[in-house]
Formats: structure tokens, sequence, C-alpha cells
């Protein structure tokens, strides 16, 4: 199938991502990016993540969701991304958490999630203190997308100016 760009939530784009056709800039060729496959690509501070999904090419920020993990360190699964650090999930098509990392916390509507073990058995213990009051606390982000084009075979994203 030929690559394509990959639909996502409009209300996600990245702010501050200027409109128009000036706004595109090329960073990868296509066939840097083969189906299944993470890169990441840098401008400036800015570590950006290009994800060959099955529905099709996305660029988002390349920091976890959770605590900014190089998600391009990770693997793709259709559009589920895996982090590296603590087996979070997350959905690149729609945005959302497939599964919660293991330190637990609260999802992007709020909602608190406890820590678990990835084996299944019962949940890490977790010490009261500072530093276990911040992992209940630390909160999914979503995902910011960049809208994203494909011209003479090279992955054009808009970023923000
Ligand atoms: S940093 Fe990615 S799941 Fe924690």
């Amino acid at each position: 199938m030929e690559p394509r760009p990959a639909a996502f939530p409009p209300e996600l784009v990245a702010p501050g991502v200027p409109r128009g056709d000036g706004a595109f800039e090329a960073v990868l060729d296509v066939a840097d990016l083969p189906a299944g496959s993470l890169r990441r690509v840098t401008r400036g501070d800015l570590d950006v993540l290009l994800a060959h999904t099955t529905a099709g090419i996305v660029a988002v920020d390349d920091r976890c969701p959770h605590m900014s993990a190089p998600l391009s360190l990770g693997s793709l699964d259709g559009c589920v991304v895996a982090c590296p650090l603590h087996e979070g999930r997350f959905d690149l098509a729609t945005g959302k958490p497939v599964r919660m990392p293991t330190t637990g916390g609260l999802d992007p509507d709020g909602v608190y999630h406890p820590t678990w073990s990835p084996s299944g058995g019962p949940p890490k213990t977790d010490p009261p203190g500072r530093k276990a009051e911040a992992r209940r606390l630390t909160r999914i982000r979503r995902f910011r997308y960049y809208p994203l084009r494909i011209s003479g075979g090279r992955i054009e994203i808009a970023l923000p100016r």
C-alpha cells in the first residue's frame, strides 16, 4: 500500500503550528520509514516521532505522554506504540492510552489508576512519601500532532514557529 498520512483528532494539533503550504518542511525520505517503523527527527530542541502505522504516517512529540521517554526507542504494533520505560501503550490513531504505565497515575481525563506488576502479579510496593505522591499525580498528557503530508517521496511536517 502507498504510504499516506494518517488522520488524527483535529483538536490535538500541536499549538502554534502555522497553517498553509509554507508551513511544511521536509524531514525524511518516505523510503527511510518502512511500514511498522519509528524514527526520531530533531529540529532545534524539538524531537519529533515519525511512526508508520497501519493507519498511515503520523508525527507527534518523541516524548512519552507519561514521563517523556523517547518513544522512538519503543516498538510499534499496528497503531499502538509501546514505551520502553514503564510498559505504557498509546494509540497513535486516537491519541489515547491503551495501557497505563506500571507506575499507575492519572489518565488524560484525570482518573486514577493504581500501580501494577508487568508479570500480572500484585502491584509493586509503593511506600508512601513524596515520590509515591508524584507518581500518583503524574497525568498522561494528550498527544500533540504535527500536520504531515507526503510530497515527491519526502515526508513533510508543519512545526510551530
Ligand atoms: S515514560 Fe513512558 S510509560 Fe512511563
